[in-house]
C-alpha cells in the first residue's frame, strides 16, 4: 500500500482537522487526543463533502430523559444531509430506514402510570448501512503518513 505524507504532526493540534489531497484522493486527518485519523472527505452517503462537517460528540441514553454527552469530537456530521460518522472507524450513526416518528400511548391513572409501548432504550443508537472510507495514519518523525490504497482514486 503506498505510503503518502499528509501532513506535518504539529499542523494538526487536538481536536483539529486538516484536509488534503493525496495521490488524487481528498482525505480529512483528524486528530483526537493525539491520536490520527483519517477519512476519505466524501459521503458515503451522496457524496458531500464529509470532512467539512461539524464535529462533535454522542449522546447516549439508558432511560428516557437521561442523556450523557460523550466521545466529544469524535463524530463528525455530514454537512448535506447531517449522516453522523464515527471518525475511528467511519461507521455510520443514522439509520433512514429505522428513522420515525414513534406513537407512545399515553394515559393518565393512578400513580401516572405512563406505558412507553415501543421503547427500546437499549438499541438508541443504531448502526447505519454506510461506512466512510479511512486510511491508516502513522507518524514518521513529525509527518503524518497515509496509507492510500492504489485503487482509492
Ligand atoms: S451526502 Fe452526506 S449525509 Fe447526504
Amino acid at each position: 500500500m503506498p505510503k503518502h505524507v499528509g501532513a506535518w504532526v504539529d499542523e494538526i493540534a487536538p481536536g483539529g482537522r486538516k484536509i488534503v489531497d493525496v495521490a488524487g484522493v481528498s482525505i480529512g486527518i483528524f486528530n483526537i487526543g493525539g491520536e490520527f485519523f483519517a477519512l476519505r472527505n466524501r459521503c458515503p452517503h451522496q457524496g458531500g463533502p464529509l470532512c467539512e462537517g461539524k464535529l462533535w460528540g454522542s449522546l447516549e441514553s439508558t432511560v428516557p430523559g437521561e442523556f450523557v454527552y460523550g466521545r466529544p469530537g469524535e463524530i463528525i456530521g455530514c454537512l448535506w444531509h447531517g449522516w453522523e460518522f464515527d471518525i475511528r472507524t467511519g461507521q455510520s450513526w443514522t439509520d433512514p430506514r429505522r428513522l420515525r416518528t414513534r406513537r407512545y400511548a399515553v394515559s393518565v391513572e393512578a400513580g401516572s402510570t405512563i406505558v412507553d409501548e415501543e421503547a427500546d432504550v437499549g438499541e438508541a443508537r443504531v448502526k447505519g448501512p454506510y461506512v466512510a472510507e479511512t486510511f491508516p495514519v502513522t507518524t514518521d518523525g513529525s509527518y503524518l503518513v497515509i496509507d492510500v490504497p492504489d485503487d482509492s482514486a
